[in-house]
């Protein structure tokens, strides 16, 4: 695996790799965990080479939110990225992805990034969508790989890809969860073992959701309902949100007579997750 720290370096890298057909990037913030593996899984299964960066992004982080804390380990990430099959690895320094500190041409989501994590984090989406499009750029792949854990991320970016049109197929790959369905992410570090007990609330209320319908719930207020009474139930639990939303628009829904997007957001201590699951 070749490592990369500058776009020059990148784009000779990129260059010779031509020659082995498509390439599959993967964009991750690092403190890679499974989630992450699989996505480079999937690129390989799929290209000649894999790409990952890793950078993590201040322009998508708010004023108060974990930019400076935010989980570093590059050198484990490098060991795991290659026992995975990653070809090159793009792991530019703040100032080469921002020499000047920020950019003044931005990629500013309109509707789509106005709702759900958007309220909270308002400027993130268009911190990532900003991003994204400057690792296009850069790494010019042919597929892009994104988690569905992020799920407003990933229709957010399949917009922009759409609206810009970066000549990018955007490959969704179904979220990594641990054995008792707590979605894979960098954050978790940060729970303490109550929290960590306690976050497993999120992927039950998702559950509880996904049996209503399954047992012919359409009623898209009744789900949302049933969402918080099961977060209601864990003490270190606050909801952000509950959402039944349009999967492509995401609008909430009144009634669930197609695809759903059922997600949340829950602080459990001083951690922010969120989840969702796609119901069809
Ligand atoms: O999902 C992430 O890790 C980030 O938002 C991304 C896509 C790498 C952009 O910084």
């Amino acid at each position: 695996m070749q490592i990369l720290t500058t776009i020059d370096d990148f784009r000779t890298a990129r260059a010779n790799a031509r020659a082995t057909g498509s390439l599959g990037l993967v964009p991750t913030m690092g403190h890679l965990h499974d989630g992450h593996l699989e996505l480079v899984r999937h690129a390989s299964a799929a290209n000649g080479t894999v790409a990952v960066s890793i950078f993590v992004n201040p322009t998508q982080f708010g004023p108060d939110e974990d930019m400076l804390t935010y989980p570093r380990d590059v050198e484990r990430d490098r060991v795991l990225l290659e026992e995975v099959g990653c070809d090159l690895l793009f792991y530019p320094p703040v100032e080469e992805m921002y020499p000047t500190g920020g950019v003044d041409i931005q990629v500013v989501p309109g509707k789509l990034a106005a709702v759900l994590e958007g309220v909270s984090r308002p400027g993130h989406f268009r911190g990532v969508a900003t991003v994204v499009a400057k690792l296009f750029n850069i790494v010019q792949p042919e597929r892009a790989y994104f988690g569905q854990k992020d799920g407003q991320q990933l229709v957010v970016i399949r917009q922009m890809v759409r609206d810009l049109d970066f000549p990018v197929e955007i490959v969704a790959v179904p979220t990594v969860r641990e054995p008792d369905g707590l979605a894979m992410s960098s954050r978790n570090t940060y729970l303490s073992p109550d929290e960590r007990s306690a976050a497993t609330v999120l992927y039950r209320a998702l559950m509880r959701a996904q049996e209503l319908h399954l047992d012919g719930e359409h009623d898209a207020e009744v789900l949302r309902a049933a969402m918080s009474d099961v977060l209601a139930s864990e003490p270190l639990a606050a909801v952000d949100y509950v959402s039944v939303a349009d999967p492509e628009t995401l609008e909430e829904l009144v009634l669930v007579d197609s695809q759903a997007m059922v997600s949340l957001a829950v602080r459990i201590g001083g951690t922010r997750l969120i989840d969702n699951v796609l119901l069809a």
